[in-house]
């Protein structure tokens, strides 16, 4: 009788969570019978139906410490206790720690040699904002018509009206009309020669290029050193400023502290983007530039009403910490290798479906033969959240903590959901 009492009592509440739906904007494609309720490290709860979840998307490569991590928690409550907002008209502690640790850790660990200043704010779209102009800045004071910026196909760096600009997806941006002048698309994949021709041809109205190292949502494709060695010399030499989006692949993701703590010093970029696991699912983002950048600008240039507050900054000062430790990156690596040595196992006992696995540390995809739409609809009806990318990559991007463990459940959820479509 109370079990009936209490069963009935669950359903009404998913009823009316469901039914609370109708006041969202029609944006977003998410399944009926999924509403999160919690997390753990690497799994999710839906306590109103009664399900666990073991998570390979960490919030689209975002709770790279896991849900619900007990630290950031600490830090969110005595932080909060003490001070959430203060602006941008006075300076508070834990926006200039950030900033320090930022720019000490990326060249500790590898990262951009000249970082030298960061631009504080809430989400990658804006960090990729500030970046652009940024960039445009810097190229109007050498020439008023220095103001193109190159993207390249398959990038992605966000919503909002510029970033949107330099975002190659048709179907994001051709319902928005007009966006930005003066972006041009090339394909990372032509030859380097071709590439350097037409920055060297069009110099004088070129602000910058940005480039995703590993790009992340177009489906997972890591650009090769050379490329981007080769793209940095011909923009250093025609003073185009180079910008690395490292909003999805940075952080820890591919096992160094930034994706192109990999590449030689010459590919390093002049200004890079920072998001999602800075603030471990606190929003916050960071724009970090060099001399040259920051030279170009004045009080009054951009600004923002929330970037730097010291809520987000002392998540990120933690986050930094946590990451930005040899060992902690090493464990990354490690993951990564039993996740792409088990999805390369799957591969080859599906390699008409399975067409390529590529990837680095955490951030693996595995791109299949067709759209996965209905494996991934699978695997989450067997307890296994994963993302697509592109047209028909599967995207693993769990917390940078997961337990081994829960990587080969994970992969043996995955393998059934394989082959329950596919056999
Ligand atoms: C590479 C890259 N840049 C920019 C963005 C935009 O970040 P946000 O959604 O925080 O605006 C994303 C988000 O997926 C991304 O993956």
């Amino acid at each position: 009788m109370l079990k009936r009492f209490l069963s009935s009592t669950a359903s009404r509440r998913v009823a009316n969570v469901l039914d609370e739906k109708i006041y969202q904007v029609t944006t977003y494609a998410r399944p009926d019978d999924l509403c999160i309720t919690r997390g753990q490290n690497a799994k999710l709860y839906d306590d109103l139906n009664g399900k666990e979840y073991i998570d390979f998307t960490a919030g689209i490569a975002v709770t790279a410490l896991g849900h619900s991590n007990p630290k950031v928690a600490e830090i969110l409550y005595k932080q909060a206790n003490k001070l959430v907002h203060s602006s941008n008209l006075y300076y508070n502690k834990e926006c200039l720690d950030l900033s320090a640790n930022l720019i000490k850790k990326t060249k500790q660990l590898g990262g951009q040699f000249d970082a030298s200043k960061v631009f504080l704010c809430n989400s990658g779209t804006e960090a990729n904002e500030a970046a652009l102009k940024f960039a445009k800045k810097h190229g109007i004071t050498i020439n008023p018509k220095k103001q193109g910026i190159i993207a390249f196909q398959n990038s992605f760096h966000g919503r909002t009206m510029g970033a949107l600009s330099v975002t190659s997806n048709p179907k994001y941006r051709t319902p928005f009309g007009d966006l930005i002048p003066n972006v041009s698309f090339l394909n990372v994949n032509d030859e380097l020669t071709k590439l350097k021709d037409y920055i060297s041809s069009n110099k004088n109205e070129l602000a910058g290029l940005i480039v995703e190292p590993i790009q992340g949502e177009g489906g997972i494709f890591p650009i090769p050193s050379e490329k981007l060695t080769g793209l940095t010399q011909i923009c250093k030499d025609n003073d185009v400023i180079v910008i690395y989006d490292e909003i999805q692949c940075g952080l820890g993701r591919t096992g160094k502290f930034w994706a192109h703590a990999h590449l030689p010093k010459e590919a390093h970029p002049d200004i890079f983007t920072s998001a999602k696991a800075l603030g471990n699912g606190f929003p916050i983002a960071a724009t970090v530039v060099n001399e040259k950048v920051n030279n170009a600008l004045k009080v009054g240039d951009h600004g923002t009403t929330y970037g730097g507050n010291p809520l987000g900054s002392a998540v990120g000062n933690y986050v930094l910490d946590v990451i930005g430790d040899e060992k902690f990156l090493k464990q990354v690596e490690a993951k990564g290798k039993i996740l792409e040595a088990g999805l390369r196992e799957l591969q080859k006992k599906f390699p008409e479906q399975i067409k390529d696995i590529r990837g680095q540390g955490l951030i693996i995809g595995a791109e299949f033969a067709e759209p996965p739409t209905e494996v991934i609809k699978k695997a989450r009806d067997l307890g296994l959240l994963v993302i697509t990318a592109g047209k028909s990559t599967a995207r693993f991007v769990p917390a940078l903590t997961i337990e081994d463990e829960t990587i080969h459940e994970g992969l043996k959820i995955f393998e059934k959901a394989v082959e329950s479509v596919y056999k």
